[in-house]
């Protein structure tokens, strides 16, 4: 597991950041009601059809697992509470050549992902890449995430899945501000760390590396989403056009953030934690709902240090087109802030 003990190692020249507190943006409950009971419907359709014709014999795996999942957990009205209690430790045996088809036929299927918040940090432009490390030292992680049209409950090829996440001490690259380490570092907005963009394949999957999220105040541990569709890819690996249809978060296990939290570089964040379950993004995501935003995963090795394998399935709306607010857009010459 090369990938795993490689980046343990660049630890030179390490400063500790100064996360500081996000103020959340405003978070519309109307039509989180709306989309939510649109959703659900949808979901409802959504079994209809696979049970009907399937999209093929992986689906049918992967609906055997839904059907296990919900017997287990309790059917469909899931919340909050039994959403963050539930553990997405896989037992599956898995490395980065896992193929998709292994990796989705044994899980269960979150069909439904609620809209979440973009969040003040979205920078526009990013490149199209599937190691979006940087150098940064943390956890390594392999991100792969599923799409599905919940209209019509097959995957969607070519959406940009457009990532991003704090590093271990709970800054983000591309962007300046006080709420955002240090404020006064204009550095910053050229950084790319943790941020990329990837296109999904035939079976709706995108997949890529990155490093395991620290926290910083106010917020549980989590990775960002914007899903493109209809977007092209430049010559210069970013992309133009195209609408968003999904805006969400994703989350990972309590325990399991626990133990990543307990290592270097991770331990040196002085910031105090926020757990899922006290999480606004979380109970935003789960409340009233049967959506289960977290990410299933299994070690790569013998320890969390070795590195993870993380998955999701999201159902999103393909015809649905979402305003993303910004803060930096990444140019050729480098990252330019909103405001200020
Ligand atoms: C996180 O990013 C900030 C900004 O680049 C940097 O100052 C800090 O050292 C990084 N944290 C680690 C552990 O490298
Ligand atoms: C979830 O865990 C919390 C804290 O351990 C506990 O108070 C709560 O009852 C649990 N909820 C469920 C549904 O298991
Ligand atoms: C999907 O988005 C379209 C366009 O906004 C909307 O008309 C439709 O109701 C949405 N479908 C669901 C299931 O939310
Ligand atoms: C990529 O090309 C577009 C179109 O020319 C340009 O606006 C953008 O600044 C470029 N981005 C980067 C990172 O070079």
């Amino acid at each position: 597991m090369q990938f795993g003990k490689l980046a343990l190692l660049a630890m030179a020249g390490l400063a500790i950041g100064h996360p500081g507190v996000h103020e959340p943006t405003s978070y519309n409950a109307v039509s989180k009601k709306t989309f939510l009971h649109n959703a659900r419907r949808s979901l409802d359709q959504c079994a209809d059809h696979l049970e009907r014709r399937g999209f093929n014999a992986r689906a049918k795996a992967r609906r055997a697992a839904t059907v296990a999942k919900y017997q287990k957990r309790g059917i469909l009205t899931r919340d909050t509470d039994k959403v963050v209690n539930t553990s997405h430790h896989s037992s599956l045996d898995v490395s980065p050549s896992t193929s998709a088809s292994e990796l989705f036929s044994k899980n269960p299927v979150c069909i439904l992902a609620p809209e979440g918040e973009v969040g003040p940090f979205w920078v526009k432009g990013e490149l199209v890449r599937s190691d979006v490390r940087d150098g940064e030292d943390g956890i390594p992680i392999i991100l792969d995430g599923q799409f599905i049209d919940i209209n019509t409950c097959e995957p969607i090829q070519d959406l940009y899945w457009d990532v991003w996440n704090c590093n271990t001490t709970g800054v983000y690259s591309g962007v300046q501000s006080s709420e955002n380490g240090n404020g006064n570092d204009a550095t910053n907005l050229d950084k790319t760390f943790l941020r990329g963009i990837q296109k999904t394949d035939a079976d709706g999957v995108a997949q890529f590396k990155t490093i395991f999220p620290g926290h910083y105040g106010g917020r549980t541990t989590h990775v960002h989403v914007i899903a493109h569709i209809g977007a092209e890819e430049q010559s210069n690996k970013t992309i133009s056009g195209g609408h968003v249809a999904h805006i969400g978060q994703l989350f990972f296990d309590q325990d399991l953030i626990t133990q990543v939290e307990k290592t270097y570089p991770y331990n040196t964040n002085t910031v105090s934690i926020t757990e899922n379950a006290d999480d606004h993004v979380v109970v935003a995501e789960t409340e009233d709902s049967n959506s289960d935003p977290f990410f299933e995963y299994a070690l790569l090795g013998e320890t969390v240090e070795d590195g993870l394998f993380a998955w999701i399935t999201m159902g999103v709306n393909g015809s649905a087109s979402y305003d993303a607010s910004r803060a930096a857009t990444l140019t050729s010459s480098g990252g330019v802030s909103e405001s200020d």
